[in-house]
């Protein structure tokens, strides 16, 4: 088991590369299956998620061939099983991508249900109401396994009762295969979506609309083989300008789509900070301490879920009260507890924490609660006076490719270590003093 140990207070300065995005690249290994001829995918994050997923496929009989750290080769043609119960399967959310995949290819599909992140009670109802919808029968099955089946998939018109971005996706996999046309209604309009639906098209799908809120897909029958690469992922991006300027830094973002991360650039702004955007790059500079500001989680464009954790935890650090409403995700507040073993003066009231901005942190030892809450707590750290421990890393290495590299590289002090390894962790302290 590993751990983060950090010495916070140095500004953070430099240029970094975001990778590609982990919540495409889920999307799009499950459709790369869908084709009996190779699909070449670059920009792949080396992330734990994405790993899991193609260890997954090539124990269905899927082809898989690392190409090399960010690129993969995917035969979907040698597959014999459409039931995926990998050991790991259950823990990412990505998993229930399968399901839409073989179920547009072969009309049937068995796959444990998806974990992920503890972020709330994730139902996956709408899933469900759209394979029914194009006439699959999906049950809950012994030993938590969704099963799919049809004779045949047929188009038809769907409307998601919430903006999902998985049901979105989902139904994009499966309605691409079905007979006739499929139109999903109040569709999921993240950056992903698109990137999903552009990587199928480039297998011979014809979908439309994607990145509206209503979607045409018509079937068709057989995929062709593709080179895709995978867009910039847009929460890496964001996690790397909010840490700019949580840390008073001066950070070159770059392979970005700066219109991806409007919303985050929005509040940034509107705080005090400066951020400059070229065509695929975004500087951020905070030559101060920043202000308050009340924000809102929303479906894309609005500001996203995702960033909700390194949004507070900057807002902790800033002049002035703030509010932050998390309306996707129910129980998205956990990382609030260890802010608040740091200095943070934060209180939550059902979906909104109330934010008294303090001066400092003080490094403090605390546990990663989830994804994005680990990074807000790398965040944390990054400017805390003294020293930080973080560990159940495992989570924040779930969707972030070398995090530490990457913070180091802009003049961070940290380092990944083994839990209590005593020797390492002195070591450090003196290195970095
Ligand atoms: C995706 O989760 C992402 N995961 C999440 O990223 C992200 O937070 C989320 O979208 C929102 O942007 C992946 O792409 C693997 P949803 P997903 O379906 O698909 C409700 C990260 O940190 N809902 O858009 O699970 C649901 O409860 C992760 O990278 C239903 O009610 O999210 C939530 O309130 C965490 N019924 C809302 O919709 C359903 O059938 C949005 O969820 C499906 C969803």
């Amino acid at each position: 088991m590993k751990q983060y140990i950090i010495k916070g207070g140095k500004p953070l300065v430099g240029e970094i590369t975001v990778g590609g995005a982990k919540n495409a690249a889920l999307g799009i290994i499950a459709g790369a299956i869908m084709a009996d001829e190779t699909v070449l995918i670059e920009n792949l994050p080396n992330v734990n998620d994405v790993n899991v997923l193609l260890d997954a496929i090539e124990g269905i009989g899927a082809i898989v061939d690392r190409v090399d750290a960010h690129t993969v080769k995917i035969n979907g043609a040698p597959i014999t099983s459409k039931y995926v119960d990998y050991e790991y399967i259950k823990k990412i959310r990505g998993s229930y991508y399968l399901l839409g995949s073989l179920l547009g290819k072969y009309n049937e599909a068995q796959v444990a249900l998806p974990g992920g992140c503890n972020i709330g009670s994730r139902p996956i109802d709408q899933h469900k109401k759209g394979f029914e919808a194009l006439g699959a029968t999906v049950k809950i099955e012994q030993g938590g396994i969704i099963s799919a089946h049809t004779n045949e998939l047929k188009g038809n018109h769907i409307y998601l009762d919430v903006v999902s971005v998985g049901a979105t996706i989902n139904i994009m996999l499966a309605s691409s295969r079905a007979k006739g046309t499929t139109i999903i209604e109040n569709a999921a309009k993240e950056p992903h979506i698109v990137d999903v639906a552009n990587f199928l098209n480039s297998m011979g799908a014809n979908i439309k609309g994607a990145g509206t809120d209503v979607i045409r897909v018509k079937g068709v029958e057989r995929f062709h083989g593709s080179e895709y690469s995978i867009i910039p992922d847009q929460i890496e991006a964001g996690t790397f300008m909010l840490a700019a300027a949580a840390t008073k830094g001066d950070v070159l973002i770059k392979n970005v789509i700066p219109k991806h991360l409007d919303a985050i650039s929005a509040k940034l702004i509107e705080i005090g900070c400066e951020v400059e955007e070229f065509d695929d790059a975004v500087r951020v500079v905070a030559k101060r301490r920043l202000g308050n500001t009340q924000v809102k989680t929303l479906p894309y464009p609005g500001f996203p879920t995702d960033m909700q954790p390194q949004i507070a935890t900057l807002l902790a650090l800033s002049e002035g009260t703030s509010v932050v409403t998390e309306s996707i995700f129910e129980n998205r507040f956990k990382y609030v507890a260890e802010l608040a073993r740091m200095g943070a003066d934060i209180k939550v009231e059902g979906n909104m924490a109330v934010i008294n901005g303090v001066e400092n942190f003080m490094g403090a030892a605390i546990s990663a609660p989830d994804l994005r809450a680990g990074a807000a707590l790398v965040l944390a750290g990054l400017v805390a006076e003294g020293f930080t421990i973080i560990d159940q890393i495992e989570y924040i290495e779930r969707g972030y490719e070398d995090l530490e590299g990457k913070f180091v590289s802009l003049g961070a002090g940290m380092e990944k270590l083994d839990v209590n390894d005593e020797r390492a962790i002195k070591k450090f302290k003196l290195r970095v003093s």
